[in-house]
């Protein structure tokens, strides 16, 4: 067994490392109960509002969560107690604490909202906490954490907005604008920080020094509405006497080019600054450097920088030292004030856009057509960072592609107008280091034009950037070819996760499609810590919904279009979601509103019929589509998908009202549920379980939102089944029925035919890009056709995450890992792992909320054996498919009698076993583990 890889931060690994040792290495009941006395849980890896020691945040009541260390079975939290003070000394004396809740009987672990006094504008506040067992031993203090606040009122905003003077041609991209001052400290400094964002893409220098690690700030949010500002801890940048900040500002998806078409200033035309820096000396005086009258700008050797477009900088253009305090700015120019609102700067809320990871190219190829082309072995989304060498005014063109066509050709049809083109010109002074700044290309190939000699593989590395979210899942099998889309699915997550999620990172659109979120989230949150990701999204996508209810395309909305199901419900089913997942109801809370708002313009859209029809929808997009005479392709007719989701919706809301306590909702929109679900079987459902059109998206969508009487049922999944088994085990479905269709199979006793579709690699099916050497997940299911062109390049990206949802279905019902959603947010775990076809093992694990929990199981020898991690502060039912209860050993003694085992009974072909937290092993003899345990 190998010890879970699965966590993002240090500090997670560093804990989940020492997890493993003391439980997996040691059998799980030599730890006797702790005794009386002094507990022997441990509160470790403290969480503001979701991050480890957050700076600058706005939440006025921050969540504060613990993760409890446990090496007993059965751990469980019975009381907390968490003291808040202002300064960190004060903590440890329990003295001039601004808050302290006194012993708190309550298992609650993560979420615990701060009430103490309001919080001020830039207050840190250190905060330690400890727990009682459940034998009320209390343990120590934990470490102390801390959370600072951000800039909470429009008047904290010193700062002007400033600009150029320039005279620029809007319709062209532009230099990227250097913006620069002197300042003078006069006294020893105590902390220091830096407040800002920019309209566009800004990097800012303090002394010569790049400031903080992340890019693409300030980020993409809806910016009419919403524009994030970041915060830096410069204390260690700025120095007694003389100082220069400098900033560079890029166009970015401010006022680059966006949402294709050639369109561009989708937000405004001209670039601009707003930054303050606070800093307070060794005595307690403040001092306050702001953006205003008296800086200058000018522009330098980054000559174009556009999102879909790339870079183009003359290394001979650049001014050495102009972000220091020696530099003479000579020709710089004065800037002008400009007038943008302040009252719509928010704290930045999702993970930070980082650096991630490099790779290096594995070879360099030399195309059929002469081009000399880079191959990196695995399609990435970033840049690359070039060491080069030669004569000054050399230019050295970077192309970007995803893939190579049929004859080993570059090929970049696919990317539409998006030029992807990085162009370099060398300084000429010995080596040089560049990457570009305010783009990011979608690629797997780099075609090299105009190198000084010859380009070697240790010139370019690859540079992943993403957003920053802390890695959750793991999972491996002992099939190669399922462990290659497990890594495809998390590549495609990698690559469409940089601040939004996107529906493809190459072409001129990466956009952030609710649609292809709204079946991704799931999966995602396996994969990644996506909690704030998708918190922020969701306040721009309710930020973006129109009066009326109508949620857009694409949040950040760019097209001005809405309204469309399945894409538009993202705005109900990602809360959800979300909830569940983390088990925050206050995701739930904020975006009730924009929930409520949805399904109320879908009931009017629908009218008193039920059945919406007529408004444009997308439909099952991409579905299995085919010229073969007699076969007229998978087609679900639109207002099928439209009423099938507006049911959903309304039910997943009503949900959500039962959980916010608004009885009143909850039983209207329950009443709702039913009248769209009567209407639904009247229309589209015969007395024998024909669903309409008869496609497997449309038998998904009936069964999977439980909308089917429960006669039917059995009935419409049969003939689901009998379609895939008719098609020789393929799937026919779109963007809509994909992610269900498994679920649906494996929940309504078809398990096997899920597994046969899952282990299809003839097209169309997930394996079959897999076996063409895809390393990211395609947005159709023949992006590259069996006879190796390729689909129409108007559409054809080749890392588009939606069909990886499918990931969803392997971690919970492969795996086994679920939630139980009484008990949101893995505070009670499910392990129901369902083996089949010819898998003897599969490894996975989760970070959750609680921290790790882990299904392993394996069949050898005619026994089925399954590892499992429960948290401490959690339960779990373990369901041991295919077992007898007489012969299930724990850790190698009886089941019935082994500790930490609260019950256990057989349930028809399997066993239920009831756990408190802890390491436990299970093994049992079978030979029917594969198929045990249908629904
Ligand atoms: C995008 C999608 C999106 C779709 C909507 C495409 O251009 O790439 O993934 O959901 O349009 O029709």
């Amino acid at each position: 067994m190998t010890p879970t890889s699965s966590c993002g931060t240090t500090l997670i690994r560093v804990l989940v490392l020492t997890v493993f040792l003391i439980v997996i290495l040691i059998p799980g009941h030599v730890f006797a109960q702790a005794s009386r006395g002094q507990s022997r849980l441990a509160p470790t890896y403290l969480r503001t509002e979701y991050a480890v020691n957050p700076l600058g945040i706005d939440a006025a009541r921050p969540h504060l969560s613990w993760l409890i260390l446990a090496e007993s079975r059965g751990a469980m939290q019975t009381a907390y107690q968490i003291q808040v003070a202002s300064a960190p000394g004060t903590l440890s004396a329990g003295e001039g604490l601004i808050w302290d809740t006194g012993k708190v009987l309550s298992d609650r672990s993560v979420h615990v909202a701060f009430e103490g006094p309001e919080l001020a504008s830039r207050q840190r506040c250190y905060w330690r906490v400890r727990v009682w067992d459940e034998h009320d031993n209390e343990t120590d203090w934990s470490e102390q954490a801390f959370w600072e606040m951000g800039l909470l009122a429009t008047t904290d905003w010193r700062a002007e907005w400033i600009s150029s003077d320039t005279e620029e041609n809007a319709e062209l991209s532009q230099p990227a604008r250097m913006y620069r001052r002197e300042f003078k400290l006069d006294g020893p400094v105590r902390s220091a920080r830096i407040y800002a964002t920019s309209l566009g893409l800004y990097e800012i220098e303090l002394n010569g020094e790049v400031v903080g690690d992340q890019v693409f700030t300030p980020g993409w949010t809806s910016y009419n509405h919403r524009l994030q500002y970041q915060v830096f801890d410069v204390t260690n940048y700025v120095i007694r006497g003389e100082n220069a900040i400098g900033v560079t500002v890029g166009d970015g998806w401010y006022r680059g080019f966006l949402a294709f078409r050639g369109n561009r200033n989708l937000y405004g035309d001209y670039g601009a600054l707003l930054l303050q820096l606070h800093v307070t000396y060794e005595d307690g005086q403040e001092e306050v450097v702001a953006s205003d009258e008296s800086w200058n700008t000018a522009t330098g050797p980054i000559l174009m920088s556009d999102i879909y477009n790339g870079e183009t900088y003359d290394a001979r253009r650049e001014q050495p030292g102009w972000s220091s305090a020696d530099f003479h700015a000579t020709d710089w120019l004065g800037v002008r004030i400009v007038e943008h609102p302040k009252d719509i700067l928010v704290a930045s809320e999702g993970p930070p856009v980082r650096r991630i990871e490099e790779i290096k190219p594995v070879e360099i190829i030399t195309t059929p057509d002469g081009d000399t082309v880079f191959d990196f072995g695995q399609n990435m989304v970033g840049r690359i960072r070039m060491n080069i060498r030669g004569p000054a005014g050399t230019t050295v063109t970077l192309r970007h592609a995803e893939v190579l066509d049929k004859y080993g050709n570059f090929y970049t049809d696919n990317l539409r107008a998006a030029k992807q083109t990085v162009k370099y010109t060398l300084r000429g002074d010995g080596l040089e280091v560049y990457e570009p700044r305010f783009t990011f290309q979608g690629f797997r190939f780099v075609a090299v034009d105009g190198w000084p000699g010859d380009p070697s593989l240790d010139h370019l590395t690859g540079v992943v950037i993403h957003s920053d979210m802390p890695k959750t899942g793991f999972f491996e099998t002992s099939d190669p070819l399922l462990n290659q889309l497990q890594h495809n699915i998390v590549w495609g997550q990698k690559g469409n996760f940089l601040d939004v999620p996107t529906d493809c990172p190459q072409r001129d659109e990466r956009l952030g499609w609710t649609g292809d979120a709204q079946v991704f989230a799931r999966t995602a949150a396996f994969n990644m810590d996506v909690a704030s990701f998708f918190s922020k999204w969701l306040k721009d996508l309710a930020a973006d919904q129109d009066e009326n209810g109508s949620i857009p395309w694409v949040v950040p909305d760019v097209l001005g279009r809405g309204g469309a199901a399945a894409w538009a419900d993202a705005g109900v089913i990602i809360p959800w979601t979300m909830y569940l997942v983390y088990g925050d109801r206050r995701m739930l809370e904020t975006q009730y509103p924009s929930m409520k708002a949805w399904v109320e313009y879908m009931r009017r859209q629908a009218g008193e019929d039920r059945i919406w029809t007529e408004d444009f929808t997308f439909g099952d997009w991409l579905a299995y589509s085919t010229n073969e005479p007699g076969y007229p392709g998978a087609t679900t007719g639109k207002d099928f998908v439209s009423t099938a989701y507006f049911a959903h919706s309304a039910d997943l809301l009503q949900r959500a009202a039962v959980v916010l306590g608004k009885t009143e909702d909850a039983a209207m929109y329950a009443g709702l549920v039913e009248e769209i679900k009567a209407a639904f079987n009247l229309e589209f459902v015969t007395r024998t379980a024909r669903v309409s059109e008869n496609t497997q998206t449309a038998y998904t969508l009936a069964l999977a939102f439980d909308l089917l009487p429960d006669s039917l049922r059995r009935m419409a999944a049969d003939r689901l089944a009998a379609d895939i088994r008719g098609r020789d085990n393929h799937l026919t479905t779109g963007f809509v029925g994909t992610p269900d269709l498994c679920h649906t199979l494996s929940r309504f006793n078809h398990l096997d035919v899920a597994y046969d579709l899952l282990y299809q690699d003839t097209y169309p099916s997930w394996l079959y890009p897999v076996k063409r050497g895809a390393t990211t997940i395609w947005e159709r299911w023949d992006g590259i056709k069996p006879d190796s062109t390729f689909q129409d390049a108007g559409m054809n990206s080749f890392n588009h995450y939606a069909y990886g949802a499918i990931g969803d279905w392997m971690y919970r019902v492969v795996a086994g890992i679920e939630i139980d959603p009484e008990n949101p947010g893995y505070k009670h775990v499910l392990i129901q792992p369902r083996p089949g076809k010819d898998l003897s093992y599969v490894r996975s694990s989760i970070e959750s909320m609680y921290g790790t929990i882990a299904s392993y199981w394996e069949l050898a020898a005619g026994r089925f054996k399954l590892t499992v991690r429960i948290p401490p502060n959690t339960s779990a039912t373990v369901r041991l498919p295919g077992a007898v209860l007489e012969e299930v050993l724990e850790s190698g003694i009886s089941v019935g009698s082994a500790p930490g085992i609260r019950s256990s009974r057989q349930v028809r072909g399997a066993v239920v076993v009831e756990s408190g937290s802890g390491h436990y092993v299970f093994t049992y003899p079978t030979d029917q583990a594969r198929e045990g345990g249908a629904e």
